[in-house]
């Protein structure tokens, strides 16, 4: 029989890169999709090419409209988890609830979902009876895409790691602001670059300095200047010095591979907010258990999922293909600068990029909504 899906928070940006990945495979062809909202009810549902969708929107608050579904996936955000999750379980409902925010991620009975990566897990868990499934930090599901070998065949003794994270990280509204800043800059010094002049440039970077740096640049949301500039520090405060961020890396990578306390893959480093829209990178310097040569490293990298893209360590390829441009918008997994470092035979560099809204967020949830309509 087929299952019927609640779906929360489809409106919104990862929402709605979900929507659009679920209509390009026809995943709505395999589901009773039932659309709800916290603000409009009553109004349309979205255009799916379904028999079976609702006609207008249900209260997502209404607890024994979500009572009657299947699977709930909600993409609503923190708050809305905080509000309803608890309350709705505690009702007696034992469905299945898919979460892409980070509310139950650390509840020990959720599963963080990354199917290339943890699909035996997921499995066992299902048949363990866990009804709780969640996406992971981004920067951690794009990590663990990219190393995903590494991890696998145990090689990993530790890893530094320094993100470069786009602002779609921190929502839509942070990518507007972002906009804002570059809009606000360029209308102030269009005739100077229309003068062109090299001679000139000096001048026009102290115009810029005093601009990023006036109150008149918009900054709301970051509170202070992303263009031209950079954050080294997001999300909260998670103890002295350390951030959210930086923490979620080795407890979510752990707790998606299921390791326990005494085999932990040993994971910090430095979370950065840079001016890009939906891409993150990471750069990595990692302690290998043995020294391995670095042919073989690249197979067991190439070798683990069909998302991963190797590009070559020179400089045309790298340029050319390991960036945030050409990475948006794509399920493509490129990490590329893997060599040896010269501080050891052990220590192993690489750099990797990829699209925050799709495998960083909205691809694992749809997958798990696939592994359990199977079920
Ligand atoms: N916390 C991440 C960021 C987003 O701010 O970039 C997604 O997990």
């Amino acid at each position: 029989m087929m299952k019927s899906v609640g779906f929360i928070g489809w409106r919104g940006m990862v929402g709605s890169v979900l929507l659009d990945r679920m209509k390009e495979e026809k995943d709505f062809n395999n589901i009773i999709p039932i659309f709800f909202s916290t603000s409009q009810i009553g109004s349309t549902v979205p255009n799916i090419n379904s028999s079976f969708i609702n006609k207008v929107l249900y209260d997502a608050f209404d607890i024994s409209l979500l009572q009657e579904q299947d699977i709930i996936l909600t993409c609503q955000g923190t708050n809305y988890t905080k509000k309803i999750y608890d309350k709705l379980r505690s009702s007696g409902w034992e469905g299945y609830w898919i979460d892409s925010s980070s509310y139950l991620r650390t509840r020990n009975d959720s599963c963080i979902v990354l199917d290339p990566v943890n699909y035996d897990l997921i499995i066992n868990k299902i048949n363990e009876g866990f009804k709780t499934f969640v996406g992971g930090n981004c920067t951690v599901s794009l990590m663990l895409l990219a190393l995903g070998g590494l991890f696998n065949d145990k090689l990993i003794e530790w890893i530094s790691v320094a993100t470069y994270q786009a602002a779609s990280g921190a929502g839509s509204k942070h990518m507007f602001e972002l906009l804002k800043q570059m809009n606000f800059l360029s209308k102030y010094i269009d005739l100077d670059l229309k003068n062109d002049l090299s001679s000139n440039i000096l001048s026009i970077d102290r115009k810029v300095t005093n601009l990023i740096n006036s109150d008149r640049l918009p900054k709301n949301n970051f509170k202070v200047p992303l263009v031209g500039s950079l954050i080294p520090w997001i999300d909260k405060t998670f103890s002295y010095g350390i951030s959210k961020e930086e923490w979620k890396g080795q407890f979510e990578t752990n707790k998606i591979l299921g390791m326990d306390n005494e085999n932990l893959f040993l994971i910090d480093g430095i979370c950065v907010r840079i001016s890009t829209l939906r891409c993150h990178s990471q750069y990595f310097t990692i302690k290998l258990k043995h020294d391995i040569h670095i042919n073989d490293i690249i197979q067991i990298i190439y070798n683990h999922n069909k998302w991963v893209k190797i590009i070559p360590n020179d400089s045309e390829s790298t340029i050319s293909k390991l960036n945030p441009s050409v990475t948006s918008g794509t399920l493509d997994i490129p990490i590329g600068r893997i060599r040896k470092l010269n501080i050891g035979k052990k220590y192993l560099s690489a750099f990797t990029v990829g699209d925050q809204l799709l495998w960083g967020a909205a691809e694992p949830i749809r997958r798990m909504l696939n592994i359990l309509i199977k079920q």
